[in-house]
């Protein structure tokens, strides 16, 4: 469903992903576990043609995405909840809502499911993001994604700073999101307990490389565990 090849990505003149590989299957829920500053979001960012990426490739559904805009990424069904969330504090939870139809090719109205898997924001639509709750917040973000309907969800550090009751939250989201079985979806974590719950398949990386991968189920925690603190 993706399948990213040789990929590198720069900050200006530093090289910042080397020789990335990722094979992505649909409907699966694959995570990217990693300390900080090993370069996980820089993978999300290259995903959504944010950074600059001279080298490698990026096949959503065959379709090469290297040279295509972010904003037509986007179109083709990639969605994108960026680490810190990045909601529009002045604006209402509706007005947020609705900027995630902008980015899609379905134009219509918000749809009714996006409600039933976060049901605090419906009876908050009028309220000002600012005003959520961090993990309200992070909710809000999600549901913006999705609002586009995205063939393949990428969620950047989405337990971050987060209340454990939320991160429950956001947990059966995810689970329900599988269980509907047509999206892919990417989560990049430090929080291994999270993801072990909810993802089949794993890439540790560490300084702009995946050093380790497999199936979780048939992972050892511990050792997925020192692989990220190298
Ligand atoms: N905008 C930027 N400009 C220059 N360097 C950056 C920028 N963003 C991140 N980096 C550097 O790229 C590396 C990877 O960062 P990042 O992808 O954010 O890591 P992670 O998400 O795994 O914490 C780090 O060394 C970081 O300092
Ligand atoms: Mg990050």
């Amino acid at each position: 469903m993706l399948n990213i090849s040789e990929l590198e990505a720069y900050y200006g003149g530093s090289r910042i992903l080397n020789q990335i590989n990722m094979k992505v299957k649909k409907g699966q829920v694959a995570c990217i576990l990693g300390r900080n500053g090993v370069g996980k979001t820089t993978l999300l960012k290259s995903i959504m043609g944010l950074v600059k990426t001279p080298r490698g490739s990026i096949l959503l559904e065959e379709k090469e995405m290297m040279k295509v805009p972010t904003y037509h990424r986007a179109m083709e069904g990639i969605g994108y909840v960026p680490q810190g969330r990045e909601i529009f504090p002045q604006l209402t939870i509706h007005e947020n809502l609705l900027l995630g139809l902008e980015r899609s090719k379905n134009k219509g109205e918000l749809e009714e499911d996006v409600y039933e898997l976060f049901p605090v924001l419906k009876s908050m639509l009028k309220r000002k993001g600012g005003d959520l709750s961090g993990g309200q917040q992070q909710q809000l973000a999600i549901a913006r994604a999705l609002i586009s309907k995205p063939k393949i969800l990428l969620l950047d550090e989405p337990t971050e700073g987060i209340q454990p009751s939320i991160i429950q939250d956001i947990g059966k989201v995810i689970q329900q999101l599988k269980k509907q079985g047509n999206m892919t979806i990417i989560i990049v974590e430090q929080y291994l307990e999270f993801v072990l719950g909810i993802a089949d398949y794993f890439f540790v990386m560490d300084k702009g490389k995946i050093v380790m991968e497999g199936n979780i189920k048939e992972a050892d925690p511990k050792e997925i565990q020192s692989k990220m603190m190298i």
